[in-house]
């Protein structure tokens, strides 16, 4: 029999949890104090799992979802989380240097069980993950970067390939490139082509890059967020993490790289990470403000 959106009116306690929480008010009490789904409204759950995970009676079953599979019992918060949470924040720096120590497998799948747990615009999630465990990947993988930023700085250089970029990069990135990238990455080739200094992958030992389909909804933000969920699961792992905005597009660029790291053809990579053991332990932390913060 197909799943379907259904209330068990024998356990259903018409507690009404259920239809306050639903995002989309796809439940009702009715009359008769019964709750139903909206027949008129199915078509806007987007299986959140909200309404089935809020009654303690499990009587609400959703396509898709199950009780079993799906969910598991409410984790309590603790007393003091708070002041964990700001140790972690607090402590967390963007980590670019790195012992040459492998990162356990189970380390790594701790993380990404962290990265599963942040929020989607819209379930089921979109966000892709390519955990790259093998250094020599990593190892690999850096001359072809090299190689294809050393293209993209002459293309920037030249007036009419750079409206391209421009054009197909948008206003956002393309500013990124030619106030950050261009002399960035011009002035460091010499000593990234000889080998001397490592800007892209910083030499670290593995790396997670975040991808979607491109025609799916809201993935960029999904990923951004995902990241951040990343890079604080890995410090409170002891691991030394950071955002790299410079991975994405040379993979995205690069046949090579995308076959490398096997990205489906209709997936933008869209964020990565660079992980590993700290080679160096921080001995302040840095104390920074928004640009504004307006009270209204
Ligand atoms: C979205 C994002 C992209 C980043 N991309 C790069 C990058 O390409 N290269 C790099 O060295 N650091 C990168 N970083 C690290 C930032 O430079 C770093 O987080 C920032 O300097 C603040 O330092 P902190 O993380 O230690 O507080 C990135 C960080 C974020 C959040």
């Amino acid at each position: 029999m197909e799943a379907t959106w259904q209330i068990n009116q024998d356990v259903c306690k018409r507690c009404g949890k259920c239809v306050d929480v639903c995002p989309n008010r796809i439940l009702e009490k009715g009359q008769d104090g019964l709750i139903a789904f909206r027949q008129d409204r199915l078509w806007e759950c987007f299986s959140c799992g909200h309404c089935m995970a809020i009654c303690p009676n499990e009587a609400i079953s959703i396509p898709g979802l199950d009780y079993e599979k799906d969910f598991s019992p409410a984790v309590p918060l603790l007393e003091d989380a708070y002041l964990n949470y700001e140790n972690l924040i607090s402590s967390r720096r963007a980590i670019r240097n790195f012992k040459q120590k492998p990162v356990p497998h189970d380390v790594l799948e701790k993380i990404v069980a962290a990265i599963q747990k942040a929020p989607p615009a819209f379930p089921p999630i979109k966000t892709e993950l390519t955990v790259v465990e093998d250094p020599q990947k990593m190892r690999e993988a850096l001359p072809m970067m090299i190689e294809l930023y050393e293209r993209l700085v002459k293309m920037l250089k030249n007036p009419i390939a750079s409206q391209f970029i421009k054009r197909s990069a948008g206003p956002e990135k393309y500013k990124v490139l030619q106030t950050h990238l261009k002399p960035l990455l011009e002035e460091r080739m010499p000593d990234l082509k000889s080998g001397k200094e490592d800007t892209l992958t910083r030499h670290a030992p593995c790396m997670i890059l975040f991808h979607a389909n491109r025609n799916s909804e809201n993935y960029r933000t999904d990923s951004s967020i995902a990241v951040a969920f990343g890079l604080l699961a890995a410090h409170s792992l002891g691991l030394g993490a950071a955002a790299m905005d410079i991975i994405p597009p040379a993979i995205e660029k690069s046949k090579k790289l995308r076959e490398l790291f096997q990205i489906p053809d209709e997936n933008e990579v869209v964020a990565s990470m660079i992980l590993g053991y700290p080679k160096h332990e921080f001995s302040h932390t840095i104390n920074r403000e928004l640009k504004s913060v307006h009270w209204v």
